[in-house]
Order: structure tokens, then C-alpha cells, then sequence
């Protein structure tokens, strides 16, 4: 099984570096093939996502993928920036269904910014849709008859795109406690309309899922009061960004949650929900347990490997169980210290 590895900027290589070791402790017999993308690759080639690199991602069995983006490039035009290089990934490859799995592991009720009897019972998937919505509509800066600037983007979902996102929703609900949630802001959006009439059309297909309907707004309040209430969320683009980091830190740090970007087929790239963190770059403080559960999720999903994704997971949990923190869990540990207490309950 070939992986291409993207590395990218900032903290991401660190929490590859630890994700590769990781799998290699594991016994997967993966190969490994490296190309640069985001900042790096601007700098080194000129493009955030060079030929090469969309190549490699093309001819590989999985994608596991770090983080881009670097404040040096903030000021490029637009298509040269890092961002445009996971965005591209997404787009090119047509991986459309974003896996979120929100879960707090026991021992991490401490880290939970929630009281932990608010916390406790957290365990839901956010599925996000990942090709369309105001991501990907047209945008520009332009400049109004008044002589005022001004910037537009085009929010907008045609309901095949709606239909294939709601089939992963149910089929993810379905697989797990049978509640499905969609979240839109029907009351205000065309976009949110039709996507609400389509998710109820689709419903027919699922009569055992329960569907339920939630406004964006009160969907970020819920998850804050009563996280155990949802089973999976399914949502657009913008809003299933904005969630799943709002939700990250009820099960303790944004460095928890790993992703899955996937289309139909058993490619996938994986990934975890938090950027580059310029911030923390460079100072082995990075957690890298998301990438690590990332890299679980890409041995389940792509790679046929549910044994050695369980292993890794339950190693997770041992690592957390032991002790192992890094500063944003309330701990000192580096990232290449919970790299090894990962690898020692492994
Ligand atoms: P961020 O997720 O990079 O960081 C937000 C905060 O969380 C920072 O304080 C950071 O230190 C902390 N953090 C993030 N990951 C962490 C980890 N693994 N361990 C410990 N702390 C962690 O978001 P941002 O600061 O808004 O964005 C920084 C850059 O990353 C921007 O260029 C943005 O566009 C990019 N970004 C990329 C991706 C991606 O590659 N998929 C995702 C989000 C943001
Ligand atoms: C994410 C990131 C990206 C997104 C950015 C970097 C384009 O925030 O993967 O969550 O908005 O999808
Ligand atoms: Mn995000």
C-alpha cells in the first residue's frame, strides 16, 4: 500500500513525523512516499499545490495529510496560497464526505473545557460536506458604483451535491446509534432550503434513521450545553468547519480530532481538523494524537486494516490513561514524547 505522505507547514510535519512512527510501530508494512505542499511547496516549487504532488496523491492508496498554512504567504494572491492546496486535494480528487468523529476519552475529562458532567458521553460525528457551498462558489473584490470596495463569495449547493453528502449522514447514523441531525440555516438561506428538502427526500431511503432538524445557530449552543443529545451531524461546508473546532474542545483540544476526507470509492485523505499553528511551530508542543487517530481512521477506512486502527486507538487511549499530556491536554510533554508513550502502550 502506497501513502502519500503531505507534511506540509507549520506543526504538520511535526505530527506526521509522529504518525509515521506510529504506523511503522504498528507492524502496517505501509510505504511511504513524500511530496511537498501548502507554504513549502510555494517556496520550494512556486505552486502551494505542485503537478507532482496532486500526482502522487492521484497514484497513492491513501492521503495523510498535515497542515498548510504559513503567515509569510498570508499576502499572495489568493490561488498561490497555502490553503489552496488542501482545498485543491479536496476538490480534485472529489472527496466530498468529511468524517469529524468528536469522542472524549475517559481520561480526558479534565482537559474538557466543559464541567465533566456535561462533558461525559460525548461520541459524535460531524459529516461534513467538503466540495461545494461558499468555499467554492465564485469570489472576488470588486468595487461598488460608489466607488466602495467590496468582497463577495457565492454561497451555493445543487441537490445532487446535497444528496450524495445526505447519503453519507444516514449511512454514518445508520452504522452508529440510528440519529441523524442536520444543521442549516434554512430560516435565512436559499442554499439551507434546498438543502433541508433534500436531506428529507433522501430520508425516505432511511427509515430507520431518525432525522432531525437544527439552525446553525442553536446547533453551536447545543453542543456546548448537551453534547451527548447528537449522534451524528451532518452539515455544509462553512458551518461543519466552524462546528467541529467549536466541538473540538469539549473532548479536550482541537489536537484530538483527526478527519476523513473521502469519496465513494476507498481513497481517502486523512488529516487532522487543526492548521498549522504558527504559533507552536518549532517548539515540540504540537499534540499529535490527531494525526495518529487520523492515520487509524486511514487504515479503517482505506487500507482494509480495522485491527491494527483498533490497536492504534486503544493505544491512544493507554498513552492518555498512563498519563501522557502535552501542554494544550495541561501537560509538558513533546510532541515526540507522546509520539513514544503512544508507541509504549502500542
Ligand atoms: P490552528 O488550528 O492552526 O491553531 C489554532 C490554535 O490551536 C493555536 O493556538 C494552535 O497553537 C492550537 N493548536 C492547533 N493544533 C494544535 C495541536 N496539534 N496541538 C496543540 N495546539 C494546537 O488554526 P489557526 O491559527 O486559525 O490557523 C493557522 C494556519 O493554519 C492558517 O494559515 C490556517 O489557514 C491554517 N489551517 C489549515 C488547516 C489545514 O491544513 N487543514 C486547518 C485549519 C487551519
Ligand atoms: C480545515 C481548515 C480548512 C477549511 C482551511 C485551511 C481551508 O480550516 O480543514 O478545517 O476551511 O476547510
Ligand atoms: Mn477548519
Amino acid at each position: 500500500m502506497l501513502i502519500a505522505l503531505l507534511p506540509g507547514d507549520g506543526i504538520g510535519p511535526e505530527v506526521i513525523a509522529q504518525a509515521v512512527r506510529v504506523l511503522d510501530a504498528a507492524g502496517c508494512g505501509l510505504t511511504f512516499e513524500t511530496a511537498p505542499v501548502g507554504g513549502a511547496a510555494y517556496k520550494a516549487a512556486g505552486h502551494p499545490l505542485p503537478a507532482s504532488t496532486l500526482d502522487l496523491a492521484r497514484r497513492a492508496d491513501a492521503i495523510l495529510f498535515g497542515a498548510v498554512g504559513d503567515p509569510e504567504c498570508d499576502a499572495l494572491e489568493r490561488h498561490l496560497r497555502p490553503e489552496q492546496a488542501i482545498l485543491g486535494l479536496r476538490k480534485e480528487l472529489g472527496l466530498f464526505a468529511n468524517l469529524r468523529p468528536v469522542k472524549l476519552f475517559a481520561d480526558l475529562a479534565d482537559a474538557s473545557t466543559l464541567r465533566p458532567d456535561v462533558a461525559r458521553g460525548i461520541d459524535m460525528v460531524i459529516v461534513r460536506e467538503l466540495n461545494g457551498d461558499v468555499y467554492f462558489g465564485e469570489k472576488a473584490m470588486r468595487t461598488t458604483p460608489e466607488g466602495l470596495r467590496e468582497g463577495y463569495d457565492v454561497m451555493s449547493y445543487d441537490e445532487g451535491e446535497v444528496r450524495r453528502i445526505a447519503h453519507s449522514g444516514f449511512q454514518t447514523a445508520r452504522a452508529r446509534r440510528g440519529k441523524l441531525c442536520s444543521v442549516d440555516k434554512a430560516n435565512v438561506l436559499e442554499t439551507s432550503q434546498l438543502w433541508r428538502d433534500v436531506v428529507i427526500e433522501v430520508a425516505a431511503d432511511y427509515p430507520d434513521v431518525a432525522l432531525s432538524h437544527m439552525y446553525v445557530d442553536n446547533a453551536a449552543m447545543q453542543i456546548v450545553r448537551d453534547p451527548a443529545q447528537f449522534d451524528v451531524i451532518v452539515t455544509g461546508n462553512l458551518f461543519g468547519d466552524i462546528l467541529s473546532d467549536l466541538a473540538s474542545m469539549c473532548a479536550g483540544s482541537i489536537g484530538m480530532l483527526p478527519s476523513a476526507a473521502l469519496d465513494t470509492s476507498s481513497k481517502g485523505l486523512y488529516e487532522p481538523i487543526h492548521g498549522s499553528a504558527p504559533d507552536i511551530a518549532g517548539q515540540g508542543k504540537a499534540n499529535p494524537l490527531a494525526t495518529i487517530l487520523s492515520a487509524a481512521m486511514m487504515l479503517r477506512y482505506s487500507l482494509d486494516m480495522a485491527e491494527a486502527a483498533d490497536r492504534i486507538e486503544a493505544a491512544v487511549a493507554g498513552a492518555l490513561a498512563s498519563g501522557a499530556r502535552t501542554p494544550d491536554l495541561g501537560g509538558a510533554m513533546d510532541t515526540a514524547a507522546m509520539g513514544d508513550a503512544v508507541i509504549a502502550a502500542l
